[in-house]
């Protein structure tokens, strides 16, 4: 059965009661189930949350070694953890897809928002539609899959 793995990173397990005016009231529990119910029976979701970079390196790891396509929210990693951007450079290499999503646009925020060290080894980038990035995401992988 074909999977893809939604990556979160640090602090997104506080969604729902966090900075609400700017991420919503949804929780990542909230996410994940409306993801679920978007996906065609064929297909599984991996969606996993880790506060630690490690642990977020060693899943990048995972997916580049299974081939498994990533929908990856690096939250505030975004912006300087290079260890990440060469985790996603290497699921990169392997040619499987890693799309890039924020649920705010970082853009339209506080300026050390503004860089991302990720999206250069990202297959694009999805920010600034709350829950539906991740869901226009998830679309762009479905496809892809479908072109395979
Ligand atoms: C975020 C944006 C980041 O700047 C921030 O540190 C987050 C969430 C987003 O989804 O909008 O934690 O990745």
């Amino acid at each position: 059965m074909t999977s893809i793995m939604v990556l979160n990173g640090p602090n997104l397990g506080r969604l729902g009661s966090r900075e609400p005016d700017i991420y919503g009231s949804q929780t990542l529990a909230d996410i994940e189930q409306g993801l679920h119910k978007a996906l065609p029976t064929d297909i599984t979701l991996d969606f996993r949350q880790s506060d630690d970079e490690a642990t977020l390196i060693g899943w990048l790891h995972e997916a580049a070694d299974s081939r498994t396509p990533v929908i990856f929210n690096p939250a505030a990693f975004t912006h300087y953890s290079y260890a990440l951007r060469d985790a996603c450079q290497i699921v990169a290499e392997t040619g499987t897809p890693l799309i890039e999503v924020h649920l705010s646009n970082p853009h339209a925020r506080e300026s050390f928002r503004h860089t991302s060290v990720i999206s250069g080894a990202a297959r694009g980038v999805i920010a600034g539609f709350g829950d539906q990035s991740y869901h226009l995401a998830l679309s762009h992988i479905l496809t892809l899959l479908e072109r395979h």
